[in-house]
C-alpha cells in the first residue's frame, strides 16, 4: 500500500489546473444506462472511483474506454442489471445505476451500500422516491431489488436535501409516464450539470437550478457527448494547501470560482487575498492565518467534504474557532489523527473546537477516508520535520495525481510504494 512522505514547511508558489468533478463523472456514468448508445465524457479525472464505476457498468455489459481524460461508454450492450457487493462495497455512489436501471429497463439488483468508515449513509431517499414512482422495492440478502412497467410522474419531497437521492429519482423520472416534482431537489453543480446534460438528452426539466424540479417524462432519450465541471473540491483543497503554506501566489486554473463562493468567503475571512478571474483564482497567504468558524451546509453553503480540509487550515491559525458538520455528523475521523501531528482539537458531537498552534510536528498518520486523507497531507505540509500519511489509496479515490501538482507548486511531498505493518 502506499504511502506519502513529506517534508513540511516548504511556501507553495506557481499555477495548478483543475481537473473535472468526480462527482459529476460518478453520475454521467449511470446516465449512460438511459439511453443505449456511445456517450463520450471529457474532462474526466484518473480517479480510482471512475474506475470503479467503469468496472460496475462493463460487468453489467456495456463497453466501457478510460483514455487519458475522457470515457467512452457503449451502453447498447448491457445484459445484466445487477451492481453485486463487491462493486458497492468499494463506492457508494454505484447506487446511482439504481434509477437509470428501473426507468429504462424495469428491473434493478443494487446491493445496499451500509456505512462509511465516519458513519451511516442511508439511502431511504433514493428507495422512497422510487417508490414513489411506483417501483416495487424489496430488500433481500441485503440488495435493494426493483421492479417497475413504466413508471409515473408524482410528488415527491425530500425531507432532507440529498445529492444522491435527487441525481437517482431525477434520472428515473426523465424516462415516467407523465409529470414528477421534486420538492427539496440538491442544487449542487455536480447536480445542475446532470440535470442540464440530461436535458441535452432530450430530457424536459424545468426548475434546474432550483429545489423544486418539474421533470416531464419522455419516451426515450438518446446519447449525448459532455464535458465535466471542474471540481470544486480539488479547487478548495489546492487553496487551503496554499494558505496553510504560506508563501507567494498560487492560480488555480480550470476551475470555476462561482461554484466556491463559500468557501472563496471563509478564506478572506481567515485573512488571504484572492483574485478571481473567470476561470481562475490566485490566493496569497497572510502571514499569520485568523481562527474562522465553520458550518457545512448544502450548496451554496460550505461543503460538509472541505469540512476535514478547513479544520487542518485552523489548526494552525491564531486563535480558538469551530467547525460544525451538520451534514455528515460524524465525520471526523481525522481529528485524532491531526492531534498526533500536535493540533489541538478537542471533539463534542459534530462539533470540532480547534485551538491554533504555532507549528504542528511531522509523525506518522493513517488515512481513513478521502477528505481525511487530504487533511492529513495539508496538515503535513505545514508542520515541522517529516509526515508519512499511511493508506493513501482512499486520496487516489479522488485526487488525481495530487502528488505531482503539489510538486509543481514547490511541495516536498513523494509517494513510496511499499508494505504496511
Ligand atoms: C454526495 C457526494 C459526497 C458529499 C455529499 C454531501 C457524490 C458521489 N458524493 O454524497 O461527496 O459529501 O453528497 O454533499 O456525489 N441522506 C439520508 N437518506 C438518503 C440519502 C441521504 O438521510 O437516502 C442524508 C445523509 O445521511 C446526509 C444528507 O442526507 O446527512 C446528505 O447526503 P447526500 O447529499 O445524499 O450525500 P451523497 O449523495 O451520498
Amino acid at each position: 500500500m502506499d504511502r506519502f512522505v513529506i517534508n513540511g514547511g516548504k511556501p507553495l508558489s506557481g499555477t495548478v489546473a483543475i481537473g473535472g468533478a468526480k462527482n459529476a463523472v460518478l453520475a454521467f456514468m449511470p446516465a449512460t444506462l438511459l439511453a443505449p448508445g456511445v456517450h463520450r465524457l471529457s474532462n474526466t479525472p484518473s480517479l480510482r472511483d471512475i474506475t470503479t464505476m467503469g468496472k460496475l457498468l462493463e460487468q453489467m455489459g456495456c463497453h466501457v474506454s478510460q483514455v487519458n481524460d475522457s470515457v467512452t461508454i457503449d451502453s447498447s450492450t448491457i445484459r445484466d442489471f445487477a451492481a453485486p457487493y463487491e462493486h458497492v462495497k468499494k463506492m457508494r455512489a454505484s447506487i446511482y445505476v439504481l434509477g437509470p436501471l428501473v426507468a429504462r429497463y424495469g428491473q434493478a439488483r443494487v446491493s445496499l451500500p451500509g456505512g462509511c468508515a465516519w458513519g451511516p449513509r442511508p439511502v431511504n431517499l433514493h428507495i422512497e422516491g422510487l417508490k414513489v414512482l411506483g417501483a416495487e422495492i424489496d430488500l433481500d440478502a441485503g440488495y435493494i431489488v426493483a421492479k417497475a412497467k413504466r413508471l409515473e410522474g408524482a410528488r415527491i419531497v425530500f425531507d432532507t436535501s440529498s445529492v444522491g437521492a435527487t441525481g437517482n429519482v431525477a434520472m428515473a423520472a426523465v424516462l415516467a409516464r407523465g409529470t414528477t416534482i421534486i420538492e427539496n431537489a440538491a442544487i449542487e453543480p455536480e447536480i445542475t450539470a446532470l440535470l442540464n446534460h440530461l436535458v441535452t438528452m432530450g430530457a424536459k426539466i424545468h426548475g434546474i437550478g432550483s429545489p423544486r424540479l418539474e421533470i416531464e417524462g419522455v419516451d426515450a432519450l438518446a446519447p449525448a457527448n459532455a464535458v465535466m465541471i471542474p471540481d470544486r473540491i480539488e479547487a478548495g483543497t489546492f487553496l487551503v494547501a496554499a494558505a496553510i503554506c504560506g508563501g507567494k501566489k498560487v492560480t488555480l486554473e480550470r476551475c470555476n470560482p462561482a461554484h466556491l463562493s463559500a468557501i472563496l468567503m471563509k478564506l478572506r475571512e481567515a485573512g488571504a487575498i484572492l483574485t478571481v478571474g473567470p476561470d481562475t483564482v490566485s490566493i496569497e497567504s497572510p502571514p499569520t492565518i485568523r481562527a474562522v468558524d465553520v458550518v457545512t451546509a448544502v450548496y451554496p453553503g460550505f461543503p460538509t467534504d472541505m469540512q476535514a480540509q478547513w479544520i487542518a487550515l485552523m489548526a494552525v491559525a491564531d486563535g480558538q474557532s469551530v467547525v460544525t458538520d451538520t451534514i455528515y455528523r460524524d465525520r471526523f475521523m481525522h481529528v485524532p489523527e491531526l492531534n498526533r501531528l500536535g493540533a489541538r482539537i478537542t471533539l463534542t458531537g459534530n462539533v470540532a473546537t480547534i485551538r491554533g498552534v504555532s507549528r504542528l510536528q511531522g509523525a506518522k498518520v493513517m488515512s481513513t477516508d478521502l477528505r481525511a486523507s487530504a487533511s492529513l497531507i495539508l496538515a503535513g505540509l505545514a508542520a515541522h520535520g517529516t509526515t508519512e500519511v499511511l493508506r493513501v489509496y482512499h486520496l487516489d479515490r479522488g485526487y488525481a495525481r495530487i502528488e505531482q501538482k503539489l510538486q509543481q507548486l514547490g511541495a516536498d511531498i513523494e509517494r513510496e510504494k511499499r508494505e504496511e505493518f
